[in-house]
Protein backbone atom coordinates (compact mmCIF):
# COMPACT_ATOMS: atom_id res chain seq x y z
CA UNK A 1 0.00 0.00 0.00
CA UNK A 2 1.12 3.35 -0.72
CA UNK A 3 0.20 7.14 -0.97
CA UNK A 4 0.57 9.80 1.66
CA UNK A 5 0.50 9.42 5.36
CA UNK A 6 -1.45 11.91 7.55
CA UNK A 7 1.89 13.60 8.90
CA UNK A 8 -0.13 14.18 12.55
CA UNK A 9 -0.64 10.38 12.67
CA UNK A 10 3.22 9.90 12.13
CA UNK A 11 4.28 12.59 14.69
CA UNK A 12 2.61 11.09 17.26
CA UNK A 13 3.55 7.33 16.69
CA UNK A 14 6.42 8.82 16.87
CA UNK A 15 5.69 10.54 20.40
CA UNK A 16 4.48 7.55 21.82
CA UNK A 17 7.51 5.52 21.17
CA UNK A 18 9.44 8.22 22.21
CA UNK A 19 7.48 7.83 25.67
CA UNK A 20 7.05 4.73 26.10
CA UNK A 21 11.31 4.01 25.08
CA UNK A 22 12.66 6.49 25.92
CA UNK A 23 13.85 7.06 22.54
CA UNK A 24 15.42 10.10 20.53
CA UNK A 25 13.45 10.60 17.59
CA UNK A 26 16.47 10.40 15.50
CA UNK A 27 16.80 6.94 17.42
CA UNK A 28 13.15 6.07 15.92
CA UNK A 29 13.20 4.80 12.38
CA UNK A 30 11.13 5.95 10.09
CA UNK A 31 10.36 3.40 7.69
CA UNK A 32 10.04 1.25 11.30
CA UNK A 33 6.88 3.34 11.90
CA UNK A 34 5.66 3.82 8.45
CA UNK A 35 5.19 0.42 8.03
CA UNK A 36 3.51 0.10 10.43
CA UNK A 37 0.87 2.67 10.46
CA UNK A 38 0.38 1.41 7.40
CA UNK A 39 -0.10 -2.26 8.24
CA UNK A 40 -3.29 -1.23 10.51
CA UNK A 41 -4.39 1.07 7.71
CA UNK A 42 -4.38 -1.81 5.25
CA UNK A 43 -6.79 -3.28 7.60
CA UNK A 44 -9.18 -0.86 6.95
CA UNK A 45 -8.79 1.80 9.80
CA UNK A 46 -8.73 5.11 9.08
CA UNK A 47 -6.14 7.99 10.22
CA UNK A 48 -8.42 9.27 12.80
CA UNK A 49 -9.31 5.89 14.33
CA UNK A 50 -5.14 5.79 14.68
CA UNK A 51 -4.99 8.81 16.07
CA UNK A 52 -7.54 8.13 18.82
CA UNK A 53 -5.84 5.02 19.99
CA UNK A 54 -2.73 6.68 20.39
CA UNK A 55 -4.19 8.87 22.92
CA UNK A 56 -4.25 6.24 25.34
CA UNK A 57 0.21 5.58 26.74
CA UNK A 58 -0.64 1.84 26.60
CA UNK A 59 -3.12 1.14 23.57
CA UNK A 60 -2.18 -2.11 21.31
CA UNK A 61 -1.04 0.24 18.94
CA UNK A 62 1.42 1.95 20.85
CA UNK A 63 2.72 -1.60 21.66
CA UNK A 64 2.70 -2.54 18.68
CA UNK A 65 4.52 0.53 17.48
CA UNK A 66 7.03 -0.06 20.05
CA UNK A 67 7.55 -3.44 18.89
CA UNK A 68 8.66 -2.08 14.85
CA UNK A 69 11.14 0.02 16.44
CA UNK A 70 13.00 -2.19 19.06
CA UNK A 71 16.52 -2.86 17.63
CA UNK A 72 18.09 -6.43 19.11
CA UNK A 73 20.92 -7.46 17.97
CA UNK A 74 23.26 -8.89 20.98
CA UNK A 75 25.39 -11.84 20.90
CA UNK A 76 26.92 -14.32 23.71
CA UNK A 77 30.24 -12.60 25.19
CA UNK A 78 29.34 -9.30 24.20
CA UNK A 79 32.40 -6.68 25.10
CA UNK A 80 34.11 -9.85 26.59
CA UNK A 81 36.16 -7.42 28.77
CA UNK A 82 32.54 -6.85 30.79
CA UNK A 83 32.94 -10.68 31.64
CA UNK A 84 36.32 -10.87 32.40
CA UNK A 85 36.20 -7.48 34.47
CA UNK A 86 33.54 -9.78 36.68
CA UNK A 87 35.44 -12.87 37.16
CA UNK A 88 38.52 -11.36 38.04
CA UNK A 89 37.44 -8.13 40.18
CA UNK A 90 33.68 -8.23 40.56
CA UNK A 91 33.01 -11.83 41.93
CA UNK A 92 36.18 -11.35 44.35
CA UNK A 93 34.92 -8.27 45.71
CA UNK A 94 31.43 -9.30 46.24
CA UNK A 95 32.38 -12.47 48.31
CA UNK A 96 34.73 -10.20 50.78
CA UNK A 97 31.87 -8.40 51.07
CA UNK A 98 30.26 -12.01 52.45
CA UNK A 99 27.43 -12.54 49.85
CA UNK A 100 26.27 -15.44 50.25
CA UNK A 101 24.23 -15.58 46.77
CA UNK A 102 25.23 -13.37 43.84
CA UNK A 103 22.45 -12.12 41.01
CA UNK A 104 22.84 -10.64 37.84
CA UNK A 105 20.38 -8.58 35.66
CA UNK A 106 20.93 -7.96 32.48
CA UNK A 107 18.77 -5.01 31.30
CA UNK A 108 17.18 -4.81 27.68
CA UNK A 109 18.51 -8.27 27.17
CA UNK A 110 17.07 -8.66 23.50
CA UNK A 111 17.10 -12.57 22.90
CA UNK A 112 18.81 -13.43 25.98
CA UNK A 113 22.43 -13.90 24.81
CA UNK A 114 23.82 -11.74 27.46
CA UNK A 115 21.98 -12.44 30.22
CA UNK A 116 23.42 -16.26 29.41
CA UNK A 117 26.78 -15.44 28.83
CA UNK A 118 26.47 -13.58 32.64
CA UNK A 119 24.78 -16.71 34.04
CA UNK A 120 27.88 -18.79 32.70
CA UNK A 121 30.43 -15.86 34.15
CA UNK A 122 29.19 -16.34 37.43
CA UNK A 123 29.05 -19.96 37.45
CA UNK A 124 32.54 -20.47 36.66
CA UNK A 125 33.80 -17.92 38.42
CA UNK A 126 32.58 -19.11 42.07
CA UNK A 127 33.02 -22.32 43.88
CA UNK A 128 30.52 -25.20 42.73
CA UNK A 129 27.12 -25.03 43.84
CA UNK A 130 27.72 -21.38 44.90
CA UNK A 131 23.98 -19.89 44.56
CA UNK A 132 23.57 -17.59 41.49
CA UNK A 133 20.75 -15.81 39.88
CA UNK A 134 20.64 -14.21 36.32
CA UNK A 135 17.97 -12.20 35.57
CA UNK A 136 16.87 -10.95 31.63
CA UNK A 137 14.55 -7.97 31.11
CA UNK A 138 13.48 -6.27 27.80
CA UNK A 139 10.25 -4.78 26.58
CA UNK A 140 10.21 -6.72 23.75
CA UNK A 141 8.37 -9.52 24.40
CA UNK A 142 9.29 -12.09 21.33
CA UNK A 143 12.83 -11.62 21.91
CA UNK A 144 11.89 -12.64 25.31
CA UNK A 145 10.25 -15.70 23.87
CA UNK A 146 13.43 -16.34 21.89
CA UNK A 147 16.01 -16.09 24.95
CA UNK A 148 13.62 -18.74 26.84
CA UNK A 149 13.71 -21.43 24.19
CA UNK A 150 17.67 -21.34 24.77
CA UNK A 151 18.73 -22.00 21.35
CA UNK A 152 20.73 -20.09 19.10
CA UNK A 153 22.25 -20.22 15.69
CA UNK A 154 25.47 -18.63 14.44
CA UNK A 155 24.30 -15.00 14.36
CA UNK A 156 24.91 -15.21 18.13
CA UNK A 157 28.39 -16.25 18.23
CA UNK A 158 31.24 -13.89 16.52
CA UNK A 159 34.80 -14.35 16.51
CA UNK A 160 35.05 -11.08 18.63
CA UNK A 161 33.86 -12.49 21.43
CA UNK A 162 35.24 -15.45 21.97
CA UNK A 163 33.26 -18.10 24.17
CA UNK A 164 34.97 -17.11 27.69
CA UNK A 165 33.23 -19.41 29.92
CA UNK A 166 31.54 -23.10 29.44
CA UNK A 167 27.76 -21.73 28.22
CA UNK A 168 25.90 -24.11 25.44
CA UNK A 169 26.64 -27.40 23.53
CA UNK A 170 25.96 -27.97 19.62
CA UNK A 171 22.56 -29.47 18.99
CA UNK A 172 22.39 -29.07 15.08
CA UNK A 173 24.81 -28.22 12.11
CA UNK A 174 24.25 -24.73 12.74
CA UNK A 175 22.64 -24.44 16.39
CA UNK A 176 23.50 -24.30 20.10
CA UNK A 177 21.80 -24.71 23.39
CA UNK A 178 22.57 -23.56 26.52
CA UNK A 179 23.84 -26.03 29.10
CA UNK A 180 20.94 -26.93 31.53
CA UNK A 181 23.06 -26.13 34.52
CA UNK A 182 22.87 -22.21 33.18
CA UNK A 183 19.63 -22.38 31.93
CA UNK A 184 18.09 -23.55 35.34
CA UNK A 185 19.28 -20.16 37.00
CA UNK A 186 18.03 -17.22 34.30
CA UNK A 187 15.07 -16.51 34.18
CA UNK A 188 13.12 -13.73 31.66
CA UNK A 189 10.77 -10.85 32.05
CA UNK A 190 9.52 -8.20 30.14
CA UNK A 191 9.86 -4.79 32.02
CA UNK A 192 10.85 -1.09 30.81
CA UNK A 193 13.49 0.34 32.05
CA UNK A 194 11.93 3.36 32.59
CA UNK A 195 9.84 1.87 34.92
CA UNK A 196 11.06 0.66 38.47
CA UNK A 197 11.54 -2.90 38.58
CA UNK A 198 8.96 -4.28 40.83
CA UNK A 199 10.12 -5.20 44.17
CA UNK A 200 9.95 -8.99 43.94
CA UNK A 201 12.55 -9.33 41.41
CA UNK A 202 14.87 -8.16 44.38
CA UNK A 203 18.47 -6.75 44.13
CA UNK A 204 21.39 -7.02 42.49
CA UNK A 205 25.33 -7.55 42.26
CA UNK A 206 26.17 -6.73 38.44
CA UNK A 207 23.83 -5.26 36.25
CA UNK A 208 24.56 -5.02 32.52
CA UNK A 209 22.74 -2.47 30.84
CA UNK A 210 24.99 -2.21 27.41
CA UNK A 211 23.79 -0.92 24.03
CA UNK A 212 20.56 0.25 25.28
CA UNK A 213 21.00 3.99 26.87
CA UNK A 214 22.72 4.63 23.63
CA UNK A 215 19.02 5.26 21.75
CA UNK A 216 17.97 6.92 24.81
CA UNK A 217 17.60 10.89 25.57
CA UNK A 218 19.66 12.32 27.91
CA UNK A 219 16.62 12.60 30.39
CA UNK A 220 15.56 8.69 29.84
CA UNK A 221 18.89 7.90 30.11
CA UNK A 222 19.32 9.15 33.26
CA UNK A 223 16.24 8.35 34.85
CA UNK A 224 16.54 4.58 33.75
CA UNK A 225 20.47 4.79 35.66
CA UNK A 226 19.18 5.83 38.25
CA UNK A 227 16.58 3.21 38.20
CA UNK A 228 18.83 0.86 37.59
CA UNK A 229 21.09 1.68 40.32
CA UNK A 230 18.51 1.76 43.20
CA UNK A 231 17.96 -1.85 42.01
CA UNK A 232 21.89 -2.32 43.07
CA UNK A 233 23.38 -3.44 46.38
CA UNK A 234 26.41 -1.74 48.12
CA UNK A 235 29.34 -2.37 46.39
CA UNK A 236 27.09 -4.25 43.32
CA UNK A 237 28.61 -3.18 39.73
CA UNK A 238 26.81 -1.50 36.64
CA UNK A 239 28.23 -1.84 33.23
CA UNK A 240 26.87 0.22 30.35
CA UNK A 241 28.06 0.12 27.10
CA UNK A 242 30.88 2.14 25.36
CA UNK A 243 29.96 5.42 24.39
CA UNK A 244 26.50 5.92 26.90
CA UNK A 245 27.62 7.91 29.88
CA UNK A 246 30.12 10.49 30.07
CA UNK A 247 30.39 11.15 33.96
CA UNK A 248 29.74 9.26 36.88
CA UNK A 249 26.28 7.91 37.94
CA UNK A 250 25.40 9.95 41.47
CA UNK A 251 26.17 7.56 44.25
CA UNK A 252 29.34 5.48 42.43
CA UNK A 253 32.46 5.84 41.76
CA UNK A 254 34.45 4.24 38.48
CA UNK A 255 35.76 0.86 38.62
CA UNK A 256 38.49 -0.51 36.64
CA UNK A 257 39.60 1.72 33.70
CA UNK A 258 37.46 4.81 32.31
CA UNK A 259 36.51 2.82 28.58
CA UNK A 260 35.57 -0.16 30.93
CA UNK A 261 31.96 1.77 31.84
CA UNK A 262 31.91 0.13 35.16
CA UNK A 263 30.40 1.65 38.10
CA UNK A 264 30.26 0.59 41.65
CA UNK A 265 27.49 1.06 44.18
CA UNK A 266 29.01 3.48 47.10
CA UNK A 267 28.55 1.11 50.14
CA UNK A 268 26.52 2.96 53.68
CA UNK A 269 28.86 5.96 54.46
CA UNK A 270 31.28 5.56 52.12
CA UNK A 271 32.03 8.86 49.86
CA UNK A 272 32.87 9.78 46.22
CA UNK A 273 35.45 11.42 47.32
CA UNK A 274 39.13 10.84 47.06
CA UNK A 275 40.77 10.92 50.87
CA UNK A 276 42.33 13.58 52.61
CA UNK A 277 44.95 11.19 51.58
CA UNK A 278 44.40 10.53 48.50
CA UNK A 279 43.87 14.48 47.80
CA UNK A 280 47.60 15.18 49.45
CA UNK A 281 49.22 12.75 46.78
CA UNK A 282 47.70 13.54 43.64
CA UNK A 283 47.44 17.65 45.00
CA UNK A 284 47.25 19.89 41.83
CA UNK A 285 45.96 17.58 39.89
CA UNK A 286 43.15 16.44 41.73
CA UNK A 287 40.31 17.92 39.83
CA UNK A 288 41.56 16.37 36.90
CA UNK A 289 42.26 12.74 38.34
CA UNK A 290 38.98 13.00 40.74
CA UNK A 291 35.98 10.49 39.51
CA UNK A 292 34.67 13.30 38.01
CA UNK A 293 31.16 12.38 40.38
CA UNK A 294 28.24 14.61 38.90
CA UNK A 295 26.70 14.55 42.41
CA UNK A 296 28.04 16.33 45.93
CA UNK A 297 30.66 13.97 46.97
CA UNK A 298 28.37 12.44 49.62
CA UNK A 299 26.15 9.82 47.42
CA UNK A 300 22.64 10.96 46.84
CA UNK A 301 20.01 9.56 49.00
CA UNK A 302 19.29 6.52 47.25
CA UNK A 303 15.40 6.34 47.10
CA UNK A 304 14.74 2.58 48.38
CA UNK A 305 12.61 1.56 44.84
CA UNK A 306 9.08 2.04 45.33
CA UNK A 307 8.85 0.50 48.81
CA UNK A 308 6.54 3.14 49.72
CA UNK A 309 5.21 4.66 46.17
CA UNK A 310 4.26 7.96 46.33
CA UNK A 311 0.75 8.40 47.53
CA UNK A 312 -0.65 9.96 44.28
CA UNK A 313 0.72 6.78 42.16
CA UNK A 314 -0.54 4.33 45.12
CA UNK A 315 -4.11 6.01 44.32
CA UNK A 316 -3.41 5.32 40.79
CA UNK A 317 -3.00 2.19 40.89
CA UNK A 318 -5.55 1.30 43.09
CA UNK A 319 -7.80 3.35 40.14
CA UNK A 320 -6.18 1.23 37.86
CA UNK A 321 -6.89 -2.19 39.47
CA UNK A 322 -10.63 -1.19 39.84
CA UNK A 323 -10.92 -0.02 35.93
CA UNK A 324 -9.04 -4.27 35.21
CA UNK A 325 -11.90 -5.28 37.64
CA UNK A 326 -14.32 -3.47 35.49
CA UNK A 327 -14.95 -1.42 38.07
CA UNK A 328 -15.61 2.19 36.46
CA UNK A 329 -17.43 3.67 38.78
CA UNK A 330 -14.86 2.62 41.73
CA UNK A 331 -12.09 3.63 39.36
CA UNK A 332 -13.66 7.01 38.87
CA UNK A 333 -14.23 7.56 42.83
CA UNK A 334 -10.60 7.36 43.25
CA UNK A 335 -9.52 9.29 40.26
CA UNK A 336 -11.65 11.79 41.58
CA UNK A 337 -9.96 11.75 44.61
CA UNK A 338 -6.71 11.52 43.34
CA UNK A 339 -6.96 14.63 40.86
CA UNK A 340 -8.98 17.12 43.89
CA UNK A 341 -6.00 15.87 46.28
CA UNK A 342 -2.81 15.78 43.82
CA UNK A 343 -4.22 18.46 40.80
CA UNK A 344 -0.27 18.39 39.54
CA UNK A 345 -0.20 14.90 38.93
CA UNK A 346 -0.31 14.30 34.97
CA UNK A 347 -1.19 11.01 34.89
CA UNK A 348 -3.89 11.10 37.28
CA UNK A 349 -6.00 13.94 35.12
CA UNK A 350 -5.04 11.82 31.89
CA UNK A 351 -6.69 8.77 33.57
CA UNK A 352 -9.47 10.45 34.42
CA UNK A 353 -10.24 12.15 31.19
CA UNK A 354 -9.62 8.79 29.23
CA UNK A 355 -12.02 7.27 31.30
CA UNK A 356 -14.91 9.94 31.60
CA UNK A 357 -14.08 9.76 27.18
CA UNK A 358 -15.14 6.17 27.07
CA UNK A 359 -18.39 6.19 29.88
CA UNK A 360 -19.53 9.09 26.94
CA UNK A 361 -18.85 11.71 28.89
CA UNK A 362 -16.65 14.25 26.64
CA UNK A 363 -18.08 17.47 28.26
CA UNK A 364 -16.26 16.00 31.40
CA UNK A 365 -13.00 15.18 29.83
CA UNK A 366 -12.39 18.19 27.58
CA UNK A 367 -11.66 20.44 30.99
CA UNK A 368 -9.11 17.56 32.70
CA UNK A 369 -7.28 17.69 28.84
CA UNK A 370 -7.19 21.27 29.35
CA UNK A 371 -6.17 21.17 32.64
CA UNK A 372 -3.22 18.82 31.65
CA UNK A 373 -1.73 20.39 28.75
CA UNK A 374 -1.57 23.50 30.81
CA UNK A 375 0.43 21.97 33.56
CA UNK A 376 1.87 19.69 30.86
CA UNK A 377 3.32 23.08 28.95
CA UNK A 378 4.91 24.19 32.32
CA UNK A 379 7.52 21.28 32.66
CA UNK A 380 10.49 20.93 30.46
CA UNK A 381 9.46 18.71 27.66
CA UNK A 382 12.18 15.58 28.56
CA UNK A 383 11.27 16.28 32.11
CA UNK A 384 10.03 12.99 33.49
CA UNK A 385 6.85 12.27 35.36
CA UNK A 386 6.55 9.90 37.69
CA UNK A 387 3.37 7.56 37.83
CA UNK A 388 2.75 3.79 36.75
CA UNK A 389 5.17 4.34 34.46
CA UNK A 390 7.66 7.34 34.12
CA UNK A 391 6.99 9.56 31.06
CA UNK A 392 8.05 12.79 29.36
CA UNK A 393 5.56 15.98 30.30
CA UNK A 394 6.13 16.62 26.45
CA UNK A 395 3.93 12.77 26.38
CA UNK A 396 1.07 14.05 28.28
CA UNK A 397 1.18 17.60 26.18
CA UNK A 398 0.97 15.98 23.08
CA UNK A 399 -1.73 13.24 24.57
CA UNK A 400 -3.75 16.58 25.80
CA UNK A 401 -3.52 18.09 22.23
CA UNK A 402 -4.25 14.94 19.92
CA UNK A 403 -7.32 14.71 22.54
CA UNK A 404 -8.42 18.64 22.47
CA UNK A 405 -7.74 18.59 18.65
CA UNK A 406 -10.05 15.47 17.72
CA UNK A 407 -12.65 17.41 16.45
CA UNK A 408 -10.23 18.88 13.21
CA UNK A 409 -9.24 15.59 12.52
CA UNK A 410 -10.06 13.33 9.02
C1 LIG B 1 20.71 -3.63 20.89
S1 LIG B 1 19.86 -4.61 22.08
C2 LIG B 1 21.13 -4.87 23.26
C3 LIG B 1 21.12 -6.25 23.83
C4 LIG B 1 22.22 -6.55 24.83
N1 LIG B 1 22.10 -5.70 25.99
C5 LIG B 1 23.58 -6.43 24.22
O1 LIG B 1 24.30 -5.47 24.50
O2 LIG B 1 23.95 -7.27 23.42
C6 LIG B 1 18.82 -3.38 22.86
C7 LIG B 1 17.62 -3.99 23.59
O3 LIG B 1 17.08 -3.00 24.45
C8 LIG B 1 15.68 -3.15 24.46
N2 LIG B 1 15.06 -1.89 24.92
C9 LIG B 1 15.03 -0.69 24.28
N3 LIG B 1 14.38 0.22 25.00
C10 LIG B 1 14.01 -0.40 26.14
C11 LIG B 1 13.31 0.03 27.30
N4 LIG B 1 12.85 1.29 27.42
N5 LIG B 1 13.08 -0.87 28.27
C12 LIG B 1 13.54 -2.16 28.14
N6 LIG B 1 14.20 -2.61 27.08
C13 LIG B 1 14.44 -1.74 26.09
C14 LIG B 1 15.33 -3.52 23.04
O4 LIG B 1 14.09 -4.18 22.95
C15 LIG B 1 16.50 -4.41 22.65
O5 LIG B 1 16.20 -5.75 22.82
Amino acid sequence: MSGELDPRLLTRAREVVAAITGFRDDAISAEAVERAVRAELSRGRSSGDLLGELIHPMSPLATTLVRAVLVGETYFFRQPEHFRFIASEGVPAALRRGALALRGWSAGCATGEEAYSLAACLQASLPHGFPVEVLGTDLHEASLETARRATYGTWSRRESAPKLFPLYVETGERQVTILPVVRRVTTFAQANLLAPLPERFGRFDFILCRNVLTYFTPAARDAAISLLSRTLNPGGLLFLGAVEVDRVPPGMVREGPPELQAFRLLGPGESAAPSPRARAAVGARAPALALRPISPPVPAPVRVAAAVPPVPSRLHLTALERIEEGDEVGATAVLEALVRQSPDYLPGLLELALLRERSGAREAAVPLMRALRSRAERLPPDQLVDGPEALPARFYQASADAYLNQGTLE
